[in-house]
């Protein structure tokens, strides 16, 4: 070894020293050090504090942060800590849970990024000793079945999505739309079973109604999100120029949010698009336009009971050992520009006089 790299070894020897103690400082300005003991007749312990973790694959979604509301209100309505997290990716979903730990979290709520990571979460969850729920998506084993042991609490997909395609018929007749011409759009994102129920469900029922096959188009979505739809209809209008008139149906109110972008930039309106979303939260800035969009209505899901529900059950879990139940389903409702605001007003989603 010449000098200088006997030099160059002790520098990195050095900075890695320096980066273990910077790391241990920094580490214990971190929650996860704070002091569990607290003067006598203020709060009890944090050790005994409930502290339930709500983790979800796209903060940014309405969806989610409706889930996130409801939530919260189960905390305020219990007295315990709620603690929220955006976890977009696997790597950020095992972070989420080592922090929960650390913070001294007994349990959490999670919509993974990636339903496949089941098996790992659970793994994770249990080296902690934390309690674990699925919301929204289904954990998926390494054999591809359900993973029936996670209690979990989700939509009744193909119902829900028999109900879209029932709806975008009925609507269609109703303009007396005929039947040459008109095409139908499903926005498709497989790799999700939620998703895929309930696309699936909307074309099983729209062939029920009639609908010939070879006029029901699939895009699908490289990223559940409206970039994705927008990309995804955007190429399906290259490939079929055809079509004058669409019926848009998809996973989410984003899928069909995307695709009427899609649309419209290839001339289609209100008067040639019927589209039909589902959760029913994030298309309200949709029907809150003064001028109607192709966006025609959603399926409102009960994101209460998906936020509210779930943290309640957790927290009975966690403080009076009340199982959950191993599945449970939650049901929705068609809205349209004539009812939205009645019908969220009613559910507890919209203030009175917004
Ligand atoms: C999935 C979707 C969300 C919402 C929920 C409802 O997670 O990504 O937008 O539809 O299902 O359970």
């Amino acid at each position: 070894m010449t000098f200088s790299t006997k030099l160059g070894a002790r520098l990195i020897l050095v900075s890695a020293l320096l980066a273990l103690v910077i790391g241990g400082c920094a580490k214990s300005d971190s929650p996860s050090e704070a002091p569990t003991v607290k003067p006598a007749g203020q709060k009890p312990p944090a050790s005994t504090e409930v502290k339930i973790g709500f983790v979800v694959k796209q903060p940014e979604e309405p969806w989610f942060q409706n889930e996130w509301k409801f939530a919260q209100q189960a905390a305020d309505q219990y007295d315990f800590e709620l603690i929220k997290i955006g976890a977009t990716d696997g790597e950020k979903v095992l972070t989420a849970i080592d922090s929960l730990a650390a913070n001294g979290a007994q349990g959490f709520v999670i919509c993974t990024p990636d339903v496949r990571l089941g098996p790992g979460i659970v793994a994770k969850a249990a080296s902690h000793g934390l309690k674990l729920m699925s919301v929204d998506d289904q954990f998926v084993g390494s054999d591809g079945e359900f993973m029936p042991d996670v209690h979990h609490l989700g939509i009744s997909a193909s119902k829900i999505g028999q109900n879209v395609g029932k709806y975008l018929y009925d609507e269609m007749q109703e303009r007396n739309w005929p039947r040459d011409g008109t095409a139908v759009c499903a926005v498709t994102f497989e790799e999700l079973d939620t998703a895929k129920e309930r696309t699936d469900g909307a074309i099983e029922a729209l062939i029920e109604a009639g609908f010939s096959r070879d006029s029901i188009y699939t895009a699908p979505q490289k990223t559940s999100d409206v970039p994705g739809a927008i990309d995804a209809v955007s190429a399906l209008l290259t490939q079929h120029p055809e079509p004058v008139r669409w019926l848009v149906l998809g996973m989410n109110d984003n899928a069909v949010l995307g695709a009427i972008r899609a649309m419209e930039n290839r001339q289609f309106d209100h008067e040639t698009t019927i589209g039909i979303g589902i959760n029913g939260t994030d298309c309200i800035v949709e029907f809150d336009k003064e001028q109607p969009t192709g966006f025609w209505g959603s399926i409102l899901l009960e994101p209460k009971r998906h936020g509210f529900d779930t943290a309640e059950m957790m927290y009975k879990w966690i403080t009076q050992d009340v199982e959950p139940p191993k599945d449970t389903r939650t049901a929705g409702t068609l809205i349209t520009r004539e009812n939205y605001k009645q019908v969220l007003q009613e559910q507890g989603l919209l203030e009175a006089g917004d």
